[in-house]
């Protein structure tokens, strides 16, 4: 055991050390103002040094994505520093290929404003809005999964495309820290904001969705996302989600079926058990109005005694691969954990989609 105590004080003294730089930094220099130049002159912006960029530029109203809340966990914030960023950070590189490090991609949320910054950000960022909203209801779908339905305060109107998501503030011990989730209520209900929420035990902005109340104000940011829905109607569309992986879902299919009552469209969901089915009779109700709307659920687990199901049973991209035939033209969005978006996108892939029209959110 003695080996272990030069390994503990060194550790001890290098933290210590750490700590002292990040505090030496925060009240000793002073970096001033410094000017940051968003799209070759599109915005110009002077903000004070020291804090990253995703702060500064947030505080500008100029809201970047951030799924992790800054944590350096998602890379969603990626923005493209032109000039002035400094080095990659070891904290960056794990989520920057060797292509976008060249072209200048960064991880907004671990770029220190220190000097002047160029700045290059999708167009559609600027245009991201902070929303506040009342909580008009909230209803429990499962065990573990809410539905918070938010009447919008200022702006009163959201436009969004299918399939987008808001960043929802919640309030934490060290301040406040924004949470993606995807808007589950259709494109042409602008006043509403409604979220399909699965309660992460311990996890911040799960707990306070679920513990809203009606009348509370809840604030948030959006919209973002890629997700876009290919408009030409022969092109059928695929939808394949797990969990709350339900929310885009339910925002696509409803969208596509107010605009286009005859296209063709999947949705496959999975689910674990019973407990965890939501929304199927709605879904059988809408398809019996849309003859082209498919939906299939399957469940994962073993059926437990007195269980009743005569659906699907086991993961559910053996399901898309049972139900779907090759070499039709196809858009698919796909929402749920890791392993299932990878075994999805293999058979959609098998089936002869292309990469670009395989959309998804992993979560
Ligand atoms: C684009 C996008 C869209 C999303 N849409 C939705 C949505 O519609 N509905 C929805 O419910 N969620 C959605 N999420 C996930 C959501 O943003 C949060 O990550 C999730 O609610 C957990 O946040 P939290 O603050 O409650 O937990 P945190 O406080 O972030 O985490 C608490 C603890 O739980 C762990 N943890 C975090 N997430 C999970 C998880 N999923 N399962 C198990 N453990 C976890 C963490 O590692 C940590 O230890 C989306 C995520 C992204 C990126
Ligand atoms: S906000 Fe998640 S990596 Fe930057």
């Amino acid at each position: 055991m003695s080996f272990l105590l030069p390994v503990v004080v060194l550790t001890g003294l290098f933290l210590a050390l750490a700590g002292g730089l990040i505090v030496a930094e925060r009240v000793l220099i002073n970096y001033g103002i410094c000017q940051i130049d968003i799209n070759a002159g599109g915005r110009a912006l002077e903000v004070d040094g020291g804090q990253t960029l995703l702060s500064a530029l947030y505080g500008e109203e100029i809201f970047i994505p951030s799924a992790c809340g800054g944590r350096g966990a998602c890379s969603y914030c990626k923005v493209t520093v032109l000039s002035g960023g400094g080095p990659v950070l070891p904290t960056e590189t794990p989520y920057l290929t060797r292509k976008e490090v060249r072209s200048g991609a960064r991880l907004a949320c671990q770029v220190k404003v220190r000097e002047d910054i160029e700045l290059r950000i999708p167009e559609e960022l600027l245009n991201v809005k902070l929303f506040s909203a009342t909580v008009e209801r909230t209803i429990s779908v499962t065990h573990d999964i809410k539905e918070v339905r938010l009447a919008l305060l200022e702006p009163e109107e959201i436009s969004h495309q299918p399939g987008q998501y808001a960043q929802v503030r919640a309030p934490s011990p060290d301040g406040p820290v924004f949470r993606a989730y995807s808007i589950s209520s259709p494109v042409y209900e602008p006043r509403v904001v409604e979220l399909i929420v699965r309660l992460v035990p311990g996890g911040i902005g799960s707990t306070y969705l679920h513990n809203v109340q009606e009348g509370d104000t809840v604030t948030f940011t959006g919209p973002f996302g890629e997700f876009r829905l290919n408009e030409d109607p022969q092109v059928e569309i695929v939808c394949v989600g797990g969990g709350c992986g339900m929310a885009p879902m339910r925002n696509i299919i409803y969208s596509l079926y107010e605009r286009w009552p005859e296209r063709a469209c999947w949705l496959f969901f999975g689910c674990r058990t019973t407990q965890d089915i939501f929304y199927l009779d709605e879904y059988e109700q809408l398809a019996r109005e849309h003859p082209n709307f498919r939906v299939i659920y399957a469940l994962s687990d073993p059926l437990e005694p007195g269980e009743q199901w005569d659906g699907e049973t086991g993961f559910i991209h053996l399901s898309v691969d049972k139900h779907l035939e090759a070499g039709v033209k196809r858009q698919a969005f796909l929402c749920g954990p890791p392993p299932m978006i990878e075994a999805v996108t293999r058979v959609l892939e098998e089936k002869g989609l292309r990469p670009d029209d395989i959309f998804y959110d992993k979560f």
